[in-house]
């Protein structure tokens, strides 16, 4: 017999002491938000690793490959899903318009860079202007936009559920268990 708290009663999957730590994981729908926001992380450290290979050209581009690929494939989980999903749940529609147009400059850009190479004098300061305009759109992803949408009615773990399926359809790698079949 549970003995929890009345202050606490409902009692989620998550905090079932019966499963194991990977099992907790492969059973919690992540929301969307939080989706969002690990890819936000990663990409930082793809531009911090950037900054750090200073001259190394070949460990340049390579990196930039995956700052792009990476970027991309968030782009699409937004566009596709996450900001036509939330588009109703913000008070100014410029808040998602905003965030659009910010991603089709980065594309712009990335398809600049994508074909150049690293020994080219622009490169570098290519990268570092994707950088600040990653850098200001996540800020205000992250600022204004998602708390907006966290303090509204929409149900985040959906649009998790379904970013977490695209994004494997995307990379071919699986974040979350597959569904079964
Ligand atoms: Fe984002
Ligand atoms: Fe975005």
């Amino acid at each position: 017999m549970p003995n929890a708290p009345q202050t606490r009663s409902t009692t989620s999957k998550s905090s079932d002491p019966g499963l194991t730590k990977e099992g907790r994981a492969r059973m919690t729908v992540e929301d969307g938000v939080t989706l969002l926001m690990r890819d936000h992380r990663t990409v930082e450290d793809l531009f911090k690793a950037y900054e750090d290979a200073k001259s190394n050209a070949r460990r340049k581009a390579e990196i930039y490959r995956t700052i792009a690929s990476e970027l991309r494939v968030h782009m699409q989980l937004e566009e596709e899903i996450f900001y036509p999903a939330s588009r109703e749940f913000v008070d100014e529609q410029d808040t998602v318009n905003e965030a659009e147009v910010e991603h089709a400059s980065a594309k712009d850009l990335m398809a600049q860079l994508d074909g150049m190479s690293p020994d080219d004098p622009y490169y570098d300061a290519k990268v570092k202007v994707l950088q600040e305009m990653i850098d200001h759109h996540v800020e205000e992803e992250e600022s204004e936009y998602f708390p907006e949408v966290r303090r509204s009615a929409m149900d985040l773990k959906a649009v998790g559920d379904q970013m977490a399926t695209r994004k494997s359809e995307l990379t071919g790698q699986t974040e979350k268990a597959p569904r079964a079949h």
